[in-house]
């Protein structure tokens, strides 16, 4: 069977991890366990773009080769995502052997078949900047000071033939209008291609850059930039392996939107189609966190990195809050307090507070075993239809990838129950000695106990954790499958549970 095959942009080695890093891996964990739960083998691979101008400069800056600096930056990357548990199956880096052998004979196949050609090509070059400059980089119709001399220069370069395909590529999209999410991104792709579409510059000459894949039919020249970074998604999948239909076509990228249009939505299809290889299935454009580069300031004027608020919260804390701040494709502004709100009111007050409640209460009435529950009446019926409508939207929420709308649901639901509690009051029930009082104790602690494993199976691909601890509390096994485990049967009636624990305490 083939896998859901899901992968994220590879990060730039050329500084540290960010909020934006860390939110689109997060982004993309979470899809790759909802699918997991659904039932669907998943592949999910992210990593590191290692080559060109940036890094290069930065090695010379420190004085250290390119690949130790990329070393050392994978090594961050890395590390955050196990910090954030990251369940990646593959991670690659450009600089490897696997990844160089695929570029390089994509390159050559494109070559051999005229997709890639020589031409000159002259503009204004920064010496200082060690970059072609357009007129759009002027200032006042001056070329800035920070670009030093410029001078017109001619040099011959590789292209390739992106314009021919400009009507393909239309057609395409008109055929495929769920190609890329959020729907009015590709809106805004189609707009793009109504201006006209020039060739590629794929070639940085040896004497600019050094720290490249060079081209296989002229070793003067090294490949630039998205023709070697998009070109990791098929390697990844093992391409020219026997594995490669395992994985290939991609079921979904995952990018922010500003490498949208033209990389992902225009390089990459042409690339694919003038192979002969299919295209992904779908692309996900999510927004930009705002600040996210800055440190935030609190009020009391200290400075804080949202990275280390998993440090001092936990991953999964910090994984719901990017998930449920974030609706997928818009933009999010980071803020401590928003932060420290959800954690006070959806964690804490909500789920933390029913959790540590309800074991309590089921330990010191029961010892711990569950109550079969009795005639059921009004709040409970109320409880389950609320729980299917739940379960029904967030289901089909997550699939659209509309997590934050998903946990607004779950986070509702969760109240509900609360409210079951303070309707039923239960704390009041265990001090009458009237036989139908303690009946309705049972029917109530029973009900709680399954609404909350059915929450709490939800939640196991955004607080994977947290899921875990209660599972355990509950005494049930660590995996879930949604096709199995949503249905409310009140199975853990006469099983025992274990006592209290404080989720999230005050801070
Ligand atoms: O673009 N909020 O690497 P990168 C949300 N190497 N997402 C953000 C963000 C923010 N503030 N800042 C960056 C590259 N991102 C290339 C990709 S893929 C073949 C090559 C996202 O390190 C950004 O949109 O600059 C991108 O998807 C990812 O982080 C890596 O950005
Ligand atoms: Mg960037």
């Amino acid at each position: 069977m083939k896998s859901f095959y899901l992968t994220t942009a590879i990060d730039y080695a050329n500084g540290s991890p960010h909020l934006g890093h860390a939110y689109e891996k997060i982004l993309a964990d979470v899809i790759s366990r909802t699918k997991k739960a659904m039932g669907q083998p998943t592949h999910f691979v992210t990593g590191l773009d290692e080559h060109g101008q940036k890094v290069q400069q930065g090695a010379e800056q420190e004085g250290v080769e390119p690949q130790s600096r990329c070393d050392r930056i994978a090594e961050e990357f890395k590390n955050l995502l196990d910090k954030l548990n990251i369940s990646n199956d593959d991670y690659i880096r450009t600089s490897e052997t696997r990844h160089k052998k695929v570029v390089s004979s994509i390159l050559q196949d494109l070559f051999d078949r005229g997709e890639i050609y020589q031409a000159e090509y002259s503009g204004f070059y920064s010496m200082r900047a060690e970059q072609f400059l357009q007129e759009k980089d002027k200032v006042d119709g001056e070329w800035p000071e920070i670009f030093g001399e410029v001078t017109e220069i001619t040099e011959k370069n590789y292209f390739f033939k992106l314009g021919k395909y400009k009507e393909w590529l239309l057609q395409f999209l008109e055929d495929n209008p769920n190609f890329i999410l959020p729907s009015h991104r590709q809106n805004q792709v189609v707009e793009f291609l109504k201006e006209p579409l020039n060739d590629l510059c794929i070639s940085r000459p040896k004497e600019r850059l050094t720290w490249g894949i060079p081209l296989p039919f002229d070793k003067g020249y090294v490949t630039y930039v998205w023709f070697d970074a998009l070109v990791n998604y098929v390697t990844a999948a093992g391409f020219e392996e026997d594995s490669f239909p395992d994985f290939w076509p991609a079921d979904l990228h995952v990018i922010g939107k500003d490498i949208l249009a033209p990389p992902h939505a225009v390089y990459w299809p042409i690339m694919l189609k003038a192979c002969n290889l299919e295209l992904p299935k779908q692309i996900l454009a999510h927004g930009w966190w705002t600040s996210s580069g800055a440190k935030m300031s609190k009020s009391t004027g200290e400075t804080v990195d949202p990275l280390e608020l998993v440090n001092e919260y936990g991953s999964d804390v910090f994984r719901y809050f990017v998930m449920r701040e974030m609706k997928v494709g818009q933009d999010a502004e980071f803020s401590l307090e928003r932060f420290e709100s959800r954690y006070r009111a959806d964690l804490g007050n909500d789920l933390g507070n029913l959790v540590s409640r309800l074991l309590h209460m089921c330990t010191s009435y029961f010892e711990g075993i569950v109550p079969e529950h009795f005639s059921l009446s009004e709040p409970e019926n109320v409880l389950m239809s609320k729980w299917e409508e739940a379960k029904e939207k967030s289901l089909d929420l997550f699939a659209q990838f509309q997590f934050s709308q998903g946990l607004d649901e779950l986070s509702g639901f969760i109240r509900s129950i609360n409210k079951y509690a303070d309707e039923c009051l239960p704390w009041k029930l265990a001090k009458s000695t009237e036989e139908k009082d303690q009946q309705n104790l049972k029917t109530c602690i029973s009900t709680m106990v399954e609404a909350l494993r059915l929450a709490n199976a939800l939640l196991v691909a955004v607080m994977p954790e947290v899921h875990t601890k209660i599972n355990e509390r509950l005494g049930l096994s660590l995996t879930e499958d949604w096709t199995k485990d949503l249905s409310w049967d009140n199975r853990l009636n006469g099983k025992q549970l274990k006592e209290k624990i404080i989720l999230f305490p005050r801070k």
